[in-house]
């Protein structure tokens, strides 16, 4: 059996992006693998959350992922923080990890340019601490979403590195994996790019009714189409992405056919994927917070993943050391 290993990182609620890009996928996974599924929370440690935040949201994503059907019986769940191994790893990578390559990566550019005031080492080997997380289960498949392409890069260089350094075939290489299809990027409602959590341009799997609406409402579009069958630009091209995500085949058809016609108004479209975004989220929403209320259950679960990721991650680590030339006197 393969073994799947994916996270999110603890910063904030879970929006469509997440759930589309990568938890519809976790859920799939979980029938036919070995699958490992956690929770970033030392990669959250990059934007230095308070005390407070840093374990309200790790207790937000773990209701969420809960809420959505990942099952902590079918697959292992648990946070990162639970398992010492990780960072053990994350050492022993840095040594082999170089700084030009890693301040090449187009994320950590990304960082400099938006965050100048806290460009923090942690951030410059975020990558090892990922590869770190993936390979400490000797992990085969990786499903992401097309942000953590690079990422996953990175993950395969360092294995294969690894490898070569000790002359060993002990790290797979793990793939990014999205059942044979392009890993897939949805779209934010501010007209460009992805659907982020520090973009603000998204919708929350928490989200109530009016806010969805409103946000829907009040995404940006053009004034409209003034040739029959053009190609839409960008921001009209994002909703009707969404829409095909969220809504019907037929709805979507219809659409198409008015904006081709040059005979769409935006508000109708609007206002339709705006209930289709409910319908989806409403049953997810009464769930989180069902599952957030319920300590219990959620002390139950952590325990049970760290236990699960302690035996399969201490059994790497122990090989890890016997590799590397580590020998007790
Ligand atoms: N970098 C991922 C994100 O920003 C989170 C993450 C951390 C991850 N470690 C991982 C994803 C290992 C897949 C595998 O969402």
């Amino acid at each position: 059996m393969e073994t799947v290993l994916s996270g999110i990182r603890s910063t904030g609620n879970l929006h469509l992006g997440n759930y589309f890009g990568a938890i519809r996928n976790f859920i799939k996974m979980q029938h036919e693998n070995n699958c490992y599924f956690f929770i970033a929370d030392y990669h959250s440690l990059t934007t230095h959350p308070t005390p407070s935040d840093l374990h309200s949201n790790v207790k937000k994503v773990l209701s969420e992922y809960l809420a959505t059907g990942l099952d902590p019986e079918l697959a292992t769940l648990y946070v990162q923080s639970d398992v010492p191994e990780i960072p053990e790893l994350y050492l022993l990578l840095n040594m082999n990890a170089y700084i030009g390559e890693l301040e090449r990566t187009t994320t950590f550019k990304e960082k400099i340019r938006s965050q100048p005031d806290n460009v923090n080492a942690g951030l410059l080997t975020y990558p090892v601490l990922m590869a770190a997380d993936i390979i400490i289960h000797r992990s085969h498949k990786v499903p992401v979403g097309k942000d953590q392409e690079q990422n996953l890069e990175m993950a395969r260089k360092f294995a294969r590195r690894f490898n070569r350094i000790y002359q060993v075939d002990y790290f797979p290489e793990p793939v990014p994996y999205n059942f044979g299809e392009e890993l897939i990027k949805i779209p934010g409602l501010d007209g460009k790019g992805k659907m982020g959590k520090s973009e603000g341009n998204g919708i929350y799997l928490i989200d109530d009714e009016k806010t969805i609406r409103k946000k829907v409402m009040r995404a940006v579009t053009d004034s409209g189409p003034t040739k029959m069958n053009q190609e839409p630009p960008e921001p009209i091209q994002n909703l009707f992405s969404l829409m095909g995500i969220l809504s019907t085949a037929d709805t979507v058809e219809f659409f198409k056919e008015k904006y081709n016609k040059c005979d769409i108004r935006y508000g109708d479209m609007k206002k339709q994927l705006a209930e289709d975004i409910i319908k989806f989220t409403s049953p997810v929403r009464e769930k989180i917070i069902e599952i957030y209320n319920d300590e219990k259950y959620l002390s139950k679960v952590v325990k049970m993943g760290a236990e699960k990721a302690r035996e399969s991650a201490s059994k790497t680590i122990k090989e890890v050391r016997q590799i590397i030339g580590f020998k007790k006197f």
